[in-house]
């Protein structure tokens, strides 16, 4: 059961309690997952419950509790569900943090100031302001600690000095710095340390002086970050998806309203598919969808690819062949961030699209094997397409692990999977060859459970996006005539997009 009180969020299973994050005068009762019983192997939250600030409302966004309700689908019956659940759970409250964080003011101390003073041994910390909560510090031999909120930060010298916000320092109408860093003493030390409720003050021997406020440290500091995600999503497999009933934009909205670009593309960050409804059936209208959120990405197909089973080509892809799950453009150095398919025509049987969650299969081998997990983000691979039809000639190398992961925060960003342009194995000696071939067959199981297939009927009118850095795709065999379009689009223009729009990619 979730239910957000007044200062905190409670999540209930069973005997099991958690709270969190959260200010506002709201009351979401949410039904506990069906046959979800025991006690949940949740990992513990940092945070503790949050005083209750007199009159400090925050009123949860709809976006918020709009997460927090699909958040449910993570519920099931398994105890693996639970593990699943427990894993989203932090990642959720990050980004629910996040969220919040013009509103949020951490009151935590990792240990009240009054203990501390009682208890032999602990260190000593400095407080230079009146009645602070906040701005602990601790002058170290080659860092600086500052404690604030519950986060203990840990800074080096020349990385407080590099990032001054001074106008001398940094230009904040371009966002750019204007120190130029070469010129600071990597040995420097600030003569004087000052903290206030809410600024760190920093005296150079030069005389210079750096402010920080104490949000911007926790939002920048390598705590806060590791602590958080860069992108917030909601892991699936076919079940979860069909339950969550994510709804498909209708063309005219996507191409006419933020709104309806917004919606989609919050769609897309979360579950990396989605849908455009009711697009006229012509490769040149998809080409204006896609130009409505990115730059198309030109490759060695072109721009706007347009797909039969005419063998004019030679890849796979090409015939009506039935294609195994896998992610697209493996041999690109950087694999193409979102591929768009429109079906323009189908006469004939067959040819559904297959969708696995590539993040959602990863995470299992996370929580099953974590040995397995570490050596597939570890091993690099080559992948390799060579064409000589026609007048294509290509040779095309990409290489990277299966599974990538930012190193700060162990959280997914890419997965590289294709065992048809998996090239030589050479990178790594016979010994750990054998144990990525076991790794590689732990998460090649995964993806192969059939729960974990969403398999999909495109028709004309109907744009599918997918996030081809997480979202496997392949296709059953098919008779008669079959007519697909489509393009690649670049990831960060997608992103920067989302971003424009205030959403958190
Ligand atoms: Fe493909």
């Amino acid at each position: 059961m979730l239910s957000l009180f007044e200062d905190q969020l409670q999540i209930r299973n069973g005997s099991f309690f958690f709270p969190a994050f959260c200010r506002s005068a709201s009351l979401i009762p949410v039904q506990p997952p069906p046959g979800a019983s025991g006690s949940s192997p949740l990992e513990p939250w940092p945070g503790l419950p949050l005083k209750r600030q007199s009159g400090s409302k925050l009123p949860v966004t709809a976006e918020f509790v709009g997460q927090i309700c699909r958040y449910q689908s993570f519920f099931s019956s398994s105890a693996q569900a639970w593990r699943m659940w427990g894993h989203q759970l932090t990642r959720l409250f990050s980004s629910s943090r996040c969220l919040l964080k013009k509103s949020f003011k951490p009151q935590v101390l990792l240990w009240p100031l009054g203990l501390r003073k009682t208890l032999p041994g602990l260190p000593r910390w400095h407080n230079t302001a009146s009645e602070s909560r906040n701005g602990g510090w601790k002058l170290k031999e080659d860092h600086l600690e500052v404690e604030y909120g519950d986060t203990l930060m840990r800074f080096d010298y020349v990385w407080l000095r590099d990032h001054c916000r001074s106008a001398s320092c940094y230009n904040t109408k371009t966002n750019q710095r204007s120190l130029d860093t070469a010129s600071v003493d990597l040995g420097i030390r600030p003569q004087t340390v000052r903290v206030d409720d809410t600024t760190l003050f920093l005296t150079w021997p030069d005389g210079h002086v750096t402010r920080y406020s104490l949000e911007w440290l926790l939002k920048n500091s390598y705590e806060g970050q590791k602590r958080q995600v860069m992108q917030p999503r909601i892991l699936w497999n076919a079940q979860i998806y069909q339950e969550a009933q994510v709804p498909s934009v209708d063309c005219q909205s996507f191409l006419e309203s933020n709104e309806g670009l917004k919606e989609f593309l919050q769609n897309f960050l979360l579950y990396g598919i989605a849908f455009v409804e009711n697009v006229p059936p012509t490769k040149e209208d998809t080409e204006i969808l896609a130009e409505r959120i990115s730059l198309i990405r030109e490759t060695i197909y072109g721009r706007m690819w347009h797909f039969t089973s005419d063998f004019s080509r030679g890849d796979t892809a090409y015939t009506k062949l039935a294609l195994d799950r896998h992610t697209d453009t493996t041999y690109f150095q950087e694999p193409c961030g979102i591929q768009v398919f429109h079906c323009l025509r189908h006469e004939g049987t067959g040819g559904r699209t297959l969708l696995v969650d590539g993040f959602y299969a990863a995470e299992q081998v996370l929580q099953r094997a974590p040995e397995d997990f570490e050596l597939l983000t570890k091993v690099p691979l080559k992948h390799e397409y060579i064409e000589n039809v026609g007048r294509c000639h290509n040779h095309m190398i990409g290489v990277g692990p299966v599974l990538n992961v930012y190193p700060w925060n162990n959280e997914l960003y890419l997965i590289r999977y294709n065992n048809y342009d998996r090239a030589v194995i050479n990178t790594v000696p016979y010994d750990m060859v054998h144990r990525w071939y076991a790794a590689h067959r732990t998460l090649t199981a995964e993806l192969r459970r059939p729960e974990n297939e969403l398999w999909v009927k495109l028709k004309p009118g109907k744009a599918l996006f997918v996030d081809n850095w997480r979202v496997l795709h392949g296709r059953e065999s098919f008779t008669g005539y079959r007519q697909l379009c489509g393009c690649y689009l670049t990831r960060d223009d997608v992103l920067n997009t989302a971003r424009f729009l205030g959403l958190q990619a």
